[in-house]
């Protein structure tokens, strides 16, 4: 069957055999997109974790017929090196990762949250981001976080003093 999919802004008409499969494989074995990641299969670490219509999405268990006609975003599509996300440069001055694996769903599903809440607490933060990693670099990822959200913060306050 045909579908049209919406991936970091790019339109693609894709060929695929089952409505049914995974947004994961679509991204990663179709649109060759790898920086999202395979961890358990079942929706329980979050390595596979991408944007669907602004909202946190577990692709390896979200059947690509859901995400027709919405926009997806995955890592690559976050920010770039001239406009990093606030996320990318908070990871990048608190030198977060370790093996790195589990990181592209990290900041996905962290990104999800400040555009909804921009100063999130801890508990927030812990009730919001359940990925898993293996590495434990769940401290420096608390600081990074908080970082995020300041210069979250920044940036909408200049949006609204530029407008
Ligand atoms: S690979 Fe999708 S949640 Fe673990
Ligand atoms: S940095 Fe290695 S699993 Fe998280």
């Amino acid at each position: 069957m045909k579908i049209s999919l919406q991936v970091n802004g790019v339109d693609h008409a894709l060929e695929i055999a089952d409505e049914n499969m995974p947004l994961l494989w679509v991204v990663r074995d179709i649109l060759n997109l790898k920086g999202t990641k395979f961890g358990c299969g079942k929706a329980a670490c979050g390595a596979c974790t991408l944007h669907v219509d602004g909202e946190a999405v577990r692709s390896c268990s979200y059947a690509v017929k859901f995400a027709m006609n919405k926009k997806i975003t995955t890592i690559e599509g976050l920010g770039n090196e001239q406009n990093p996300h606030p996320v990318q440069k908070a990871w990048v001055e608190h030198v977060v990762p370790q093996c790195g694996y589990c990181q592209p769903g990290f900041m996905m599903a962290i990104a999800a949250l400040l555009s909804k809440d921009p100063n999130p607490s801890d508990e927030e933060i812990d009730k919001n981001i359940i990925n898993v990693c293996r590495c434990a670099t769940y401290y420096r990822m608390r600081k990074a976080i908080h970082r995020a959200g300041e210069l979250t913060r920044e940036n909408l306050t200049n949006e609204t003093t530029s407008s």
